[in-house]
């Protein structure tokens, strides 16, 4: 199993400035996501709440032995959240970051992720294409 998480906000994908993130909803992405990797359950968590989304990393974390691989977009959070930074550090099970734009042409304040130096890579500006990326990466560790 595969888990994605997405942070604030990111239930507005399809609605919200889509020419930054696009115009296709992460529901309708994440239909075509799972028929291209057939045999690999992708669990999908969004929340809008820093809380809910550390205790769902700690739920992987510790609870859940079949979880392979986390995909995140913390979305604001990656930019200030140590709790969520925290949480991917105090978890064995490898993470990758992703941002559906590219934060590192946009405002100064999105070039920083206080949460990537704990996930093993980060995938920036790829579109929606970036969670497939990096499902890619995760499976073949
Ligand atoms: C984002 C980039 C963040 O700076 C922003 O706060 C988001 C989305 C992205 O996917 O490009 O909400 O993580």
């Amino acid at each position: 199993m595969i888990a994605i998480i997405n942070g604030p906000n990111l239930n507005l994908l399809g609605k919200r400035q889509p020419e930054i993130y696009g115009s296709e909803s992460f529901e309708t992405f994440l239909r075509s996501l799972r028929k291209r990797f057939p045999e690999t359950p992708i669990e999908y968590f969004q929340s809008n709440s820093e809380g809910e989304i550390i205790d769902y990393i700690h739920k992987l974390g510790y609870d859940s032995p079949d979880c392979k691989g986390i995909v995140i977009n913390p979305a604001a959070y990656t930019h200030y959240s140590i709790g969520i930074a925290d949480a991917i550090a105090a978890i064995q099970i490898p993470v990758v970051e992703v941002h559906i734009s590219n934060i590192m042409g946009r405002e100064e304040f999105r070039h920083t992720s206080v949460t990537a130096p704990y996930c093993k890579g980060l995938l920036a500006g790829f579109g929606l294409e970036g969670y497939a990326l990096a499902i890619t990466f995760l499976l073949g560790k």
